[in-house]
């Protein structure tokens, strides 16, 4: 059901790939809620991806960007003001992206030139959005801006590796840039923290199946989905959450403020039958 929520809001929305992504979901719902925007993602991505069929199916521009390319953002967001005719009034961050994840690398054996990119890509990359619109006074008063989180930022979640730190920076970054912005310009600067969601990005944390299955048992409500995040997200670009800035918003069913759910503990149980032995050294897990 739509409410007009965003009705005359003009936007930038990063990170739509496919259908299953968290961005591609948002920018569907803030078509139906009346938003214009550009879609941007990296030239391979638009080429790789489905995100053109997006754009015709919500009447919006693709343009291609690299987020860590300063100049690359300079260029989206001259472009983005001169299609939408004028400044715009909110941004998505749906980014993450770790080559040590790509390539199967303990938390514990970091290649350091790719958690350089992990961070770039998937945190310094939301300053550099930010500190670009500043620059360039893109964002209207009291406009809105999110990046997406994960609960790894303040809990130890094994196999989320360095996009834990990722995303701990990421949320450091949304509170001190909201800061200035709020003082400066009334703009609002969150992070959705999302429960584990089926995407591509999602794909690659490992253990994600079992990840997704203790979420939904630990949660009082349950997982929230891709479909509900973008929900979530319509409300924190509207009108009607103009004083919620520098916060990092749970949106995750209850997760976050569980200890043990019965759910989680009969599951559990069950499994304590094929215990495997860390102390015997046969098991493959034993620091895992
Ligand atoms: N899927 C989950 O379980 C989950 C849970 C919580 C938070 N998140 C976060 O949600 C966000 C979106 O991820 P998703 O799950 O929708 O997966 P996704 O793979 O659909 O989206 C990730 C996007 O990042 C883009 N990207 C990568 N490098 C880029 C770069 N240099 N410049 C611009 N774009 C780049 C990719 O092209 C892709 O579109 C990420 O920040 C992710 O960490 C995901």
């Amino acid at each position: 059901m739509a409410y007009n929520l965003l009705k005359g809001k003009k936007g930038i929305i990063f990170g739509a790939l496919n259908p299953d992504s968290i961005a591609w979901k948002v920018a569907e719902r803030a078509y139906e809620e009346g938003a214009t925007f550009t879609l941007t993602n990296t030239s391979v991505a638009l080429r790789m991806g489905e995100t053109a069929q997006l754009a015709e199916k919500t009447n919006s521009t693709l343009i291609a960007a690299d987020a860590t390319n300063v100049a690359d953002l300079e260029n989206l967001v001259k472009q983005s003001m001169e299609i939408l005719g004028g400044k715009i009034d909110f941004v998505l961050h749906s980014i993450g992206m770790s080559p040590n994840v790509r390539k199967g690398r303990h938390y514990s054996d970091l290649d350091y030139n790719y958690l350089e990119k992990t961070l770039d890509i998937s945190a310094i990359s939301f300053h550099k959005v930010m500190q670009v619109c500043r620059k360039m006074d893109a964002i209207n008063e009291w406009g809105s801006v999110i990046a997406l989180s994960y609960v790894a930022a303040q809990r130890t979640f094994y196999g989320y590796n360095d996009m834990a730190d990722a995303k701990a920076l990421l949320e450091s970054i949304a509170r001190s840039f909201g800061y200035i912005y709020g003082r400066e310009r009334n703009v609002r600067v969150n992070t959705v923290s999302q429960s584990p969601t089926q995407t591509t990005a999602g794909a690659g944390v490992k253990g994600m199946d079992r990840l997704m299955d203790f979420g939904e048992r630990m949660s009082p409500l349950g997982n929230a989905t891709g479909d509900e995040c973008a929900d979530y997200c319509i409300t924190l670009f509207s009108d009607l959450t103009r004083k919620v800035t520098m916060q990092n918003l749970f949106h995750d069913g209850g997760f976050s403020s569980m200890g043990m759910s019965m759910r989680a503990l009969e599951q559990y149980e069950k499994g304590l039958e094929c215990d495997c032995d860390t102390d015997n050294g046969s098991c493959d897990h034993k620091f895992d």
